[in-house]
């Protein structure tokens, strides 16, 4: 099984456009160690040559021209995405849907209901989308039964529902239900062997660490370093819980987190905000990862399990 990090970054990407942040600044100047990142996607085979994209960012063109092997180029009209899953509805995750309207056939889009109802109502993606290729809808459990995408035989997946937020523009925003954010489990048919993203996660419960802990690998919500880092920057009013996401450093953090899971699974950082100290590859904060065994996702990453 084949992971491909496709944007490694938060909504806003690094550098995001109107921001001058330390990072943002630096990394436009080119005065700080740090890589620029597009907005928040992953893409998983079983083949290498047919993909499930998870999420759909705003940026997957330019995502897409950078990953040749999502290109396969069978016929003149063609591409190795074969379905789309959604981690939630918020704006870095869905709205590369509408890029991909150029497609011949309905597009095969899984999803909770919570999510399909945001993206056919408060951003009605699912309806514009109608009037061009149109969406194949399924719907995904979240009760950990097996998820099978008839374009993808060769997947093994199980959805998990997560402690996060949907998005700002959803009625729900300020009363989150189960089926708003999920992971996604991962599972190599041949091997056994698990890999588990969730690049939106505000509480870790003990049946996530149970989860975790059985996995190869770990890809897990890297946005922001302390709890008020956007408020210290003067870039927001909330707190990283407000905005569902449960902040790297501090007590009871991702770091903690992370350091309660076996030896054997790979830790690794992703959907990263553009404020935070970490995209620094030479700041205190990576190394204090580093330290701790656990690695930032950039664009590009390859992962095999
Ligand atoms: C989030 O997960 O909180 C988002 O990145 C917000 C956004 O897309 O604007
Ligand atoms: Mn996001
Ligand atoms: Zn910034």
């Amino acid at each position: 099984m084949r992971i491909r990090v496709l944007g490694s970054s938060a909504g806003g990407g690094f550098p995001q456009w109107n921001c001058n942040c330390p990072n943002c600044d630096g990394v436009r100047r080119g005065t700080v160690r740090a890589t620029p990142r597009t907005q928040s996607s992953i893409a998983l085979s079983a083949d290498g040559t047919d993909w499930l994209l998870v999420n759909a960012s705003p940026d997957v063109l330019t995502q897409l021209r950078a990953a040749p092997a999502l290109q396969p180029a069978r016929a003149i009209r063609d591409s190795g995405i074969a379905a789309v899953l959604l981690m939630d509805a918020q704006i870095d995750h869905v709205t590369g849907l509408l890029m991909l309207r150029e497609r011949k056939t309905p597009l095969p889009l899984l999803a909770t209901p919570e999510v399909f109802s945001d993206i056919s109502s408060g951003f009605p993606i699912t309806g514009i989308l109608s009037h061009y290729c149109g969406t194949e809808r399924q719907e995904l459990p979240i009760d950990g039964s097996a998820v099978h995408i008839p374009a993808l035989p060769g997947l093994q997946l199980q959805t998990v529902a997560l402690s996060s937020k949907p998005p700002p523009y959803s009625p729900f925003r300020g009363a989150p239900r189960p089926g708003d954010n999920i992971g996604l489990l991962m599972t190599n048919p041949a091997t056994g062997a698990k890999a588990f993203y969730a690049p939106g996660l505000a509480e870790v419960t003990p049946d996530l660490m149970a989860l975790m802990s059985g996995c190869a690998v770990v890809l897990v919500d890297g946005t922001f370093w302390t709890h008020d880092e956007m408020q210290r920057l003067g870039l927001s009013t909330k707190a990283a819980l407000d905005m569902g996401h449960l902040p790297q450093s501090g007590p009871g953090g991702m770091i903690e987190q992370l350091d309660r899971l076996p030896a054997s699974v790979r830790k690794v950082l992703i959907h990263i905000n553009n404020t935070n100290p970490m995209l620094v590859e030479d700041s205190p904060e990576r190394a204090l990862l580093t330290q701790h065994g656990i690695e930032v996702a950039f664009d590009g990453l390859e992962i095999t399990f």
